[in-house]
């Protein structure tokens, strides 16, 4: 009998994920299209450069947490993996049921929230945040959701990380979703990510304890 090599086998393996991934993706946008943000899910391209900014994983404790919010079909979850993040360190935070059933089956040591991500300081659990939280990874569609949900949703964020340590989120705009000041924090911005439709950048809040003295009372508000 023929044998197939082993990369063939996964690449005719491949397409067929992902032409099911786009298709309930799309079921997804159709339905909720201000949930979904966005009619495709993101390129491994795009993953794997949010991801990049997730802390060296060698450096992480036992207990260690990487949070990540929106993540859909789980493009982004596999880059981090993919990064060295062991996957009983990720807590994924998703609000549809089909996705977070196919992330269950997906990532099956990960910890799995169905959950609103904007409620990360009232609804969801309180031990969030009480482990090291190494990284938070979003890809919410941020603006879809009112100024002070987007500052909240950050703000809440950085307040439950280590010190230093990034928000992740990518961006189709040419404008930021939050300006860093007003939560108190700084900003980094990757070059564009091409090889993603439409192309797309990274953007990294971290705490800058020196900024704005307004940011607390932001954070406080949820
Ligand atoms: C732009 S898509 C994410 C794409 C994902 N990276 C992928 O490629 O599959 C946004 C995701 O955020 C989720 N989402 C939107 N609002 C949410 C919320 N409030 N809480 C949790 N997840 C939310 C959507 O269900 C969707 O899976």
């Amino acid at each position: 009998m023929l044998e197939i090599p082993q990369r063939r086998r996964q690449e005719a393996f491949r397409p067929r994920i992902k032409v099911s991934d786009e298709a309930r993706f799309f079921r997804g946008w159709l339905q909720r299209p201000l949930v979904m943000g966005a009619v495709s899910p993101s390129s491994r391209a795009l993953g794997r450069a949010m991801a990049s900014y997730v802390p060296d994983p060698e450096t992480f404790k036992p207990n260690s947490k990487v949070l990540e919010l929106g993540p859909g079909t789980g493009v982004v979850t596999q880059m981090l993996i993919e990064r060295g993040v062991p996957e009983r360190s990720l807590v994924l935070v998703e609000y549809s049921t089909e996705f977070c059933r196919l992330l269950k089956a997906r990532f099956p040591a990960a910890e799995i929230i169905h959950g609103d991500a904007y409620g990360i300081g009232a609804s969801l659990p309180a031990w969030i945040g009480v482990d090291p939280l190494e990284a938070v990874v979003s890809s919410l569609p941020l603006f879809t959701k009112p100024d002070e949900m987007r500052e909240q949703v950050i703000g809440q964020s950085l307040d439950r990380l280590r010190p230093g340590a990034p928000f992740i989120q990518f961006s189709y705009a040419l404008t930021t979703p939050v300006k860093a000041k007003k939560i108190g924090a700084k900003l980094e911005t990757s070059p564009w990510v091409k090889r993603n439709l439409p192309p797309a950048r990274v953007l990294v809040y971290r705490s800058d304890r020196t900024a704005s003295p307004t940011a607390p009372a932001v954070r406080r508000a949820v």
